[in-house]
């Protein structure tokens, strides 16, 4: 069930509805909305703390943490938007495909997929073990009423896949491109399942509260435009559809996909993030007008002084020309070591611009 809050648009009035939503819908808004890519994380004191007694996935298993973790990390920063903490690879479990963390690897995968048989053997009906990001969101909207977005994300059925297949992280994703050239219809039914679980996972997110559901394609980018047209295109519009016919709209969003922006448009997403690699003006060129953009801080320049944060900062503000339907965000997730104070001097960057 859709809640009824979604079915009502809101007026165009630039009080009405939170900014960050605003801005997803090209609406005009008071000042530019601003979140970060993994804005919780081990960069933030708070979220180490709580580290020191849970692994990640117990954090992300027990809702009052996970919520906790969430709310800490949006009121410290004052930012518009608040992305549930959760962790891309949490639907592999429910999956049949059991992972862990390994201290300083990344995630691990124990029986990563690699044959038809594999595939085959995947579960697609237990999306409800994931019920625990649910409750997590639940919390968070409890906690602002409304005031800030609340963000609920998963992975695109690609990206989802290369870790499924690699077992892990990847440089050159062979194993994912060996199953993909070389059994096409294993590759389409191992789509086809990532999106059945997929959308019942989003359907619990919208559920509970979320109001926007952010697509990670994270590593598009490992795809030429061909392959990305030939194998990935079509489930990752099919995942976008199903969830806006929930009623929220989409954020879509890929790391070094210059080359690709214009067909990732084609999903439909209301909003395709930008890496940093690119001039914001440029990106949203690419994606078209008719799209909202996030984005594009390189996470790094978080390093810098802030005379040159604030540079960077005022040049992809300049960049976006005042035209609805801009988000400012990094180009990729905040790093661990970054100086906190400088994400919390960009929010006030943002909020304080005029043009
Ligand atoms: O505020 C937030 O954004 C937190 C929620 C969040 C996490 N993971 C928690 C997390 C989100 C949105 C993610 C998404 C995620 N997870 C992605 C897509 C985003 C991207 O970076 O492109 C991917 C690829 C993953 C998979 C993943 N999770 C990897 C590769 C790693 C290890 C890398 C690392 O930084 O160590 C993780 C671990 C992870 N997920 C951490 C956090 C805060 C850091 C590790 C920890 O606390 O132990």
């Amino acid at each position: 069930m859709v809640s009824s809050r979604k079915e009502t648009a809101p007026a165009d009035n630039l009080l009405e509805g939170s900014r960050f939503i605003r801005a997803c819908l090209r609406r005009p808004v008071d000042r530019t909305p601003v979140w970060f890519l993994r804005q919780a994380g081990r960069y933030m004191q708070e979220y180490r703390d709580v580290r020191k007694h849970h692994t990640l996935v117990e954090i992300c298993r027990q809702p009052e943490l996970a919520a906790e973790v969430t709310i800490t990390a949006a009121e410290k920063l004052g930012v518009d938007a608040a992305i549930i903490f959760a962790d891309l690879l949490l639907p592999l479990e429910p999956m049949g495909l059991p992972f862990e963390f390994e201290a300083g690897e990344g995630p691990v995968v124990h029986h990563p997929v690699r044959t038809a048989e594999d595939v085959a053997a995947l579960h697609t009906d237990r999306a409800d073990q994931l019920d625990y990001v649910a409750r997590a969101i639940e919390k968070v909207a409890a906690h602002f009423g409304g005031r800030l977005g609340i963000i609920g994300f998963c992975g695109a059925p690609y990206t989802l896949a290369s870790y499924m297949i690699e077992g892990g992280g990847s440089r050159n994703y062979i194993y994912t491109k060996q199953l993909m050239y070389g059994d096409t219809i294993a590759w389409s039914r191992l789509l086809d399942k990532i999106v059945v679980v997929l959308t019942e996972y989003c359907r619990l997110q919208v559920d509970a509260g979320a109001d926007v559901i952010q697509i990670f394609d994270s590593w598009a980018g490992s795809l030429s435009f061909s392959d990305y047209r030939d194998y990935a295109l079509e489930a990752a519009t099919r995942l976008v559809r199903a969830v806006q016919s929930m009623g929220v709209p989409v954020i879509y969003f890929g790391v070094e996909t210059t080359g690709l922006l214009p067909i990732m448009s084609s999903t439909g997403a209301e909003v395709i993030g930008l890496d940093w690699r690119q001039a914001l003006d440029d990106g949203w060129r690419a994606v078209g007008h008719t799209r909202a953009v996030q984005g594009n801080l390189d996470p790094i320049t978080l390093f810098a002084p802030l005379e040159i944060i604030e540079r960077r900062v005022k040049e992809i503000l300049r960049a976006a020309k005042g035209r609805p339907g801009h988000i400012f965000n990094l180009g990729h997730g905040i790093v661990p070591g970054t100086p906190v104070e400088n994400v919390q001097a960009v929010v006030k960057m943002v909020h304080e611009y005029r043009e």
